[in-house]
């Protein structure tokens, strides 16, 4: 692990940061961000996505003001640091972007060369990919210096852990400022370079890929295999649990993804189930149906 500087101060509060792609992760980094006090811009090719995002976070902070966690005066200051926008052009005074879009690298790249076009030079730009190399993410940029990885963890809200990934340029400076945010923000950062998968989703990969072959193979189904595995194993969830939880569009294409950088290797081969629910459109909890069925009035996993 590289060493941590300690020294380097966060951004500034008034910073203004955006983050691109209004789902399961761009809504979560935008609130984090939202309470640490920034003006947060929650950017999205769809309008309709930074709604469903924005009312996501309003849901969730409505509980925690139930439960007596937070108070409905900052539940309001929270909201009203997000903005919502749809053109990039919004992002101009930014001091930091995370890109939370879809798990492609050539749509990475575009938005990252979008990006350079629009942002001013001296703001970083982040990306939460899972699995993406974050040097190949660079490799078109003007300045792949500027580039950093942020990879949050689902729901960013509560994982505390944040990777922070540098690729072949990165520049030290970039990664230690993007460090400093990030602990400022209350999570735990822990410095990585861009091996396949990063720590955590290379260390993952058998917890899903052993599980869903034992389901394959007849061993046990779903639902035992959660029960295990939270019962005599101590995990806090299953995992067909978490992918459904993940969404199997993005937990696929991050097995797919490091299959493909250790040159196939079999130990990290995509799971055929997995494809199948993809191919369908039961990516999961986001669309109603994965492992488990979402739908109102469906059984749900047992907690
Ligand atoms: P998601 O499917 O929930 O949301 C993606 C959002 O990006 C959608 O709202 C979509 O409209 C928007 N989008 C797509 N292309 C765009 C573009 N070119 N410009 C602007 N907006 C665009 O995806 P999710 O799960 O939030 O994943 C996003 C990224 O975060 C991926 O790189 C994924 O690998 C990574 N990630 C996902 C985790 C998870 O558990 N789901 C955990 C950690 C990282």
């Amino acid at each position: 692990m590289t060493t941590v500087n300690s020294t380097i101060a966060p951004l500034d509060k008034s910073a203004q940061i955006s983050v691109i792609g209004a789902g399961t992760m761009g809504a979560g980094i935008a609130q984090v961000a939202a309470a640490y006090g920034h003006p947060v811009i929650l950017f999205d090719q769809n309008p309709e996505a930074i709604q469903r995002g924005l009312d996501h976070i309003q849901k969730g902070l409505q509980g925690q003001v139930k439960r007596g966690k937070m108070t409905e005066e900052a539940l309001q200051a929270l909201m009203a640091n997000i903005t919502p926008a749809t053109d990039i052009a919004a992002l101009a005074d930014c001091k930091l972007v995370i890109e939370a879009i879809i798990e492609d690298l050539g749509i990475k790249r575009g938005l990252l060369a979008n990006l350079e076009a629009n942002c001013a030079e001296d703001c970083i730009l982040a990306t939460n990919t899972s699995s993406i190399s974050v040097t190949a993410l660079g490799a078109e940029m003007k300045h792949p210096e500027r580039l950093v990885g942020m990879h949050f963890f689902n729901p960013a809200p509560i994982m505390k852990l944040v990777e922070i990934v540098s690729g072949l340029a990165t520049s030290t400076a970039n990664a230690a400022l993007t460090h400093a945010t990030a602990s400022a923000w209350g999570k735990q950062a822990v410095y990585t370079k861009s091996t396949p998968g990063f720590i955590v989703n290379r260390v993952a990969r058998p917890f899903y890929a052993e599980s869903l072959r034992i389901s394959e193979e007849g061993g046990a189904d779903t639902a035992t295999l959660d029960q295990l595995i939270k019962g005599a194993g101590g995990f806090r969830m299953g995992p067909f649990e978490l992918m459904d939880l993940i969404g199997h569009d993005v937990n696929y294409a991050v097995t797919c993804s490091v299959f493909d950088a250790y040159y196939q290797d079999p130990r990290f081969l995509p799971s055929l189930t997995q494809k199948a629910l993809v191919e369908c459109g039961r990516l999961g909890r986001k669309s109603g149906h994965g492992f488990y069925d979402y739908s109102e009035g469906a059984e749900k996993p047992a907690a």
